[in-house]
Order: C-alpha cells, then sequence, then structure tokens
C-alpha cells in the first residue's frame, strides 16, 4: 500500500486547492457537473483516508460503512448538514468545515436580496425587458426604503455579523434572535436582542442565519409567519428547511407577509413548477450567496488546508467534532505510523 493518503474530492473546485492536496495526497476528482450518486460516491470513498465533500454530499451512514478506511471529512461549507456527525463521530472519522471566509461575500448577497425585493429589481428588469416599460410612471413599480426600516436577524454568527455591520451603513434599526447575546454585536452595532417571535412583529424584512438544526428546522411556519407584518418580507440565505415552504406559499398568496427573497429551498434545486415560482413577490436564487471567484477559491483551500493539517495530525480550528481527537488520532497513528 502507498504511503500517500488517498483523497477523493466529489466535484472540481476552483483556485489552486485541488493542486495544494495533490502535492501530499494521491487525489481523485469527481469529474462531472452533477454530484455522484449515492452509489459512486460509496465505490469513489471506499478505499480513501479523506474526502472533500460538498454541501450537495450525503455524508451518512451508508457512505461511513462503505468506507473503513476514512479518517476525514472535510466539507467545504460553513454548513454542514449534510453530514451526519454522530455517525461520523461513532466511527473515530474528523469532520471539518470552511467558516468565516464566506461571511462577508454571502453578507452581500444578503442584502443584495434585501434592496431587490424591496426595491422590485427583479419585476423592474422582467418590465424592461418585455417592452412594458412605455413611460416614467409617478406610481410605477413602487417598493419599500430599505434606509431607517427595521431589520430582524435571525442567527448572529458571522454572517448574521457581517449583515448587521452592512445594515448599519444604511441606518436600518437592527434587531436580532439568537442562542446567545452577542453583546459586542450590541455595542458595535446598535442591534436589540429579542425573542424569535418579537423580532418577526417589528421587523420590516426579516433575514435567516441560523444554522440547520433539529430546533431549528421549519421555525418559519405557519404560526411564525403569522407574526410577521402584512408588508414583511423574508430573505433565505441559510437554509431551506429553515422554512416551511407550503406555509411560504400561503402567506404570500394571501397577504399575510408581503414578499419573500430565497437563496436555499427545500429541495434544492426549487423544482421548475414549484408553486412559489409563480408568485411576482418571490425572488428565487439557485444556493450562490458565496459564489464569488474570491470566496469561493478561498473555501476550497481552506477546505483542502483542514484535510491536510489532519492528515499531519492535528485538529483543525475548524473540526466540527474535536472530542473524538485522542481515538481518531489512534487511527491515524495505525494507518500512517
Ligand atoms: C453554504 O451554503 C455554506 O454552508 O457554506
Amino acid at each position: 500500500m502507498s504511503d500517500r493518503p488517498r483523497v477523493f474530492v466529489t466535484r472540481n473546485l476552483p483556485g489552486r486547492a485541488i493542486e495544494v492536496l495533490r502535492e501530499q495526497a494521491e487525489v481523485e476528482v469527481w469529474p462531472g457537473e452533477m454530484p455522484p450518486s449515492p452509489e459512486e460516491f460509496r465505490d469513489r470513498a471506499a478505499s480513501c483516508d479523506a474526502i472533500l465533500t460538498l454541501l450537495t454530499d450525503k455524508i451518512d451512514e451508508a457512505l461511513l460503512d462503505a468506507a473503513p478506511s476514512l479518517l476525514i471529512v472535510s466539507n467545504m461549507a460553513t454548513g454542514f448538514d449534510n453530514v451526519d456527525v454522530a455517525a461520523a463521530a461513532r466511527r473515530n472519522v474528523l469532520v471539518t468545515r470552511t467558516p468565516g471566509v464566506l461571511s462577508e461575500t454571502t453578507a452581500d448577497f444578503a442584502f443584495a436580496l434585501i434592496l431587490a425585493a424591496a426595491r422590485r429589481v427583479v419585476e423592474g428588469d422582467c418590465y424592461a425587458h418585455d417592452g412594458s416599460w412605455r413611460t416614467w410612471g409617478p406610481e410605477t413599480l413602487l417598493g419599500h426604503d430599505v434606509y431607517g426600516a427595521t431589520l430582524g436577524i435571525v442567527g448572529m454568527g458571522g454572517i448574521g455579523m457581517e449583515v448587521a455591520k452592512r445594515a448599519r451603513g444604511f441606518g436600518m434599526r437592527i434587531l436580532y434572535t439568537s442562542r446567545t447575546r452577542k453583546l459586542d454585536v450590541e455595542r458595535d452595532f446598535g442591534a436589540e436582542f429579542r425573542s424569535l417571535e418579537d423580532l418577526l412583529r417589528e421587523s420590516d424584512f426579516v433575514t435567516l442565519h441560523a444554522p440547520l438544526t433539529d430546533e431549528t428546522r421549519q421555525m418559519i411556519n405557519e404560526r411564525t409567519l403569522r407574526l410577521m407584518k402584512p408588508t414583511a418580507v423574508l430573505i433565505n440565505t441559510g437554509r431551506g428547511p429553515l422554512i416551511d415552504q407550503a406555509a411560504l406559499y400561503v402567506a404570500l398568496k394571501e397577504g399575510v407577509i408581503a414578499g419573500a427573497a430565497l437563496d436555499v429551498t427545500d429541495p434544492e434545486p426549487m423544482p421548475k413548477f414549484d408553486p412559489l415560482l409563480t408568485l411576482p413577490n418571490v425572488i428565487v436564487t439557485p444556493h450562490i450567496a458565496s459564489a464569488s471567484v474570491a470566496t469561493r477559491s478561498r473555501m476550497g483551500m481552506l477546505a483542502a488546508e483542514n484535510l491536510l493539517a489532519a492528515l499531519r495530525g492535528e485538529v483543525p480550528e475548524h473540526a466540527v467534532n474535536p472530542e473524538i481527537a485522542d481515538s481518531w488520532r489512534e487511527r491515524l497513528k495505525v494507518r500512517f505510523g
């Protein structure tokens, strides 16, 4: 058996990540535009020491059972709801992620959606393209102001904080809800802590930045949508299942809230005939909030660095399950000495 570690990367990546991995490992890269199927993924992972994965890859019991020599799952995303972390921990497989490097880019995009929904940018673009624009109209495509409005940020991690920073520049009143109070954000951006319910009642724009967990799944549902203002707009750049989409459709159709802008949906991709796509007050983009050239390259590089650090026996700062470090290192030692 070659002593070089064997790594499977589930898609080609922007930037130098794969080159850097190849300097220290035998690397196979899945060549398709679409992710490998579960069978193909299990087949490729079967003899690997490490895999570099994306949010489209499911790392579940079946995959882990098919890859008995697997030591590291390096997920190129800040979210890791695609990984069964408990199952990985039971097998002493270390899981890492790539937070931080995408916070500003994702916050920029959340703001793009806030502005686009408030000022009807997508409707205006269609109006100009389809020949409807016949004159300047004093009542044409009137939207709502972002400056001076109240923004509710759900989840105050790295991305939520960058959104707050931008909101401050727009002169917005900032409310937030989070598992813990963030006194630095309160001090630096004048953000006020609220319960989710109070935040929904008071906000003109609600933007979701919470991780997807059993507690947050469908936190926006029929009951919580009814707490929102009829003029409010819901923005989601977190994860699709944070919202009960059937309830959202009804709320938008019945005027319970005014609009939504979704970069993430449940499922992804959103099916072409999803009823939400028939509504003029919904903007949908294909999970691209972190999709800038520089940021995707940084994410790839951080995922590669996490993987290589782990192969050296270091527990990267962005390990999701560092509590298994001792028993994981034992496995690493058996494999590489
Ligand atoms: C993107 O959605 C990520 O979690 O990085």
